[in-house]
């Protein structure tokens, strides 16, 4: 019998409709268009206007998507995984929940959370249970809701993360497409830097931690820019020297969308012209989970069957990685 491999098989997503631009930004506080087009290559970021909804809504909308698409049964969906930062409730899965609602009622379902490598580290577990032959479809959902937990008044962090979803199908390939390798890493000495304090058993809710603004993203930019340069670059660099590939046999990278600076540095140690960088962090700024997703959708009409994609993400943990993959299919 030959190999299993793991392979994106389809592809949806959903943006909410509300634009915030730079602009409208610079009204709300100490910035400028100027300073954050340089500094992060943003213009505008989506965000889900609506107070009653959460993670779940975009999760649902991304999965609606790809399954009208692709003319799936829901039912014949095995498993449901969603990567998330910004989770419904912090308990009762929203994996869970947004199975439901899209009918996968055959599936079992369940969340990840390894903040901006969500997506990165889900397609390595997809992959090992398609790789398992005993499930055949595996639902891949990365979302966030990034404005529910961003305080609006601090510049360093609320112009960098907008809210979406992206989903992606994987099921099984006998002819070597899909995930090849991986090379997943992380470093718990990086959580300082880059952490939502307080509402976990550490520092459970209190009025204090309301008052002092901790359930509100913090990041200290300037050392998680540091290491999310060096350690994309440097696994990206990597899994290409593994597999033996030069640039001239890459045709797409897959950056997670932090920081347009981080994307062009990545881009260079792997010697990959721009045409080749997958790139729509101008639109959405960095969405946390959905960023690869996204990327796979907006630039799904390009992609030919063989494309070889390298993927690589930073995240807070510090988490990060890079994995290969052969596309399997035309659009
Ligand atoms: O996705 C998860 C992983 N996250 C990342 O990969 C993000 C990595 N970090 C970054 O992308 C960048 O560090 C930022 C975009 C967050 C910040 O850019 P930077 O070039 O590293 O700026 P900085 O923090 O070094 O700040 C430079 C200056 C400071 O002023 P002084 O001290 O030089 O007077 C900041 O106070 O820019 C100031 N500044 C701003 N100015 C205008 C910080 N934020 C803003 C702002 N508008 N929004």
């Amino acid at each position: 019998m030959s190999k299993i491999t793991a392979a994106i098989t389809a592809v949806g997503a959903y943006l909410p409709d509300f634009r915030l631009t730079n602009k409208v930004l610079e009204t709300m506080v100490d910035t400028s268009d100027e300073w954050i087009t340089t500094r992060t290559g943003i213009q505008e970021r989506r965000i889900l206007k609506d107070k009653d909804k959460g993670t779940s809504y975009l999760a649902i909308k991304a999965a609606e998507d790809l399954i009208a698409k692709q003319n799936l049964d829901p039912k014949e969906i095995d498993l449901v995984l969603l990567g998330t930062a910004t989770p419904d409730m912090p308990v009762a899965s929203t994996a869970v929940y947004v199975a439901s609602k899209i009918g996968a009622t055959n599936a079992f379902a369940y969340d990840l959370q390894a903040a901006c490598s969500n997506f990165l580290y889900g397609m390595s577990t997809a992959a090992r249970y398609i790789e398992s032959g005993r499930y055949k479809k595996v639902l891949l959902i990365g979302a966030d809701k990034m404005s529910s937990i961003l305080d609006y008044t601090d510049r360093t962090t609320c112009i960098i993360f907008g809210d979406g979803a992206g989903a992606v199908l994987f099921e099984p390939n006998t002819e070597g497409f899909g995930l090849i390798d991986e090379y997943l890493r992380s470093d718990g000495t990086g959580r300082e830097y880059l952490k939502i304090e307080a509402g976990g058993s550490l520092m459970p809710p209190s009025e204090e931690t309301v008052k002092n603004k901790k359930h509100f993203v913090f990041q200290d930019g300037k050392s998680v820019f540091k290491f999310a340069v060096s350690n994309m670059a440097d696994v990206a660099a990597k899994i290409m020297e593994r597999n033996d590939l030069t640039h001239d046999d890459v045709q797409w990278l897959v950056p997670h969308q932090a920081n347009k600076r981080i994307i062009d540095a990545t881009a260079r140690r792997m010697e990959l012209e721009e045409a080749k960088v997958m790139m729509n962090i101008e639109r959405y700024g960095n969405t946390t989970s959905a960023t690869l997703p996204l990327l796979l959708h907006d630039y799904e009409k390009q992609l030919k069957k063989g494309d070889n994609l390298v993927f690589a993400a930073f995240g807070g943990g510090f988490t990060w990685g890079a994995i290969y993959l052969k596309w399997a299919y035309n659009s």
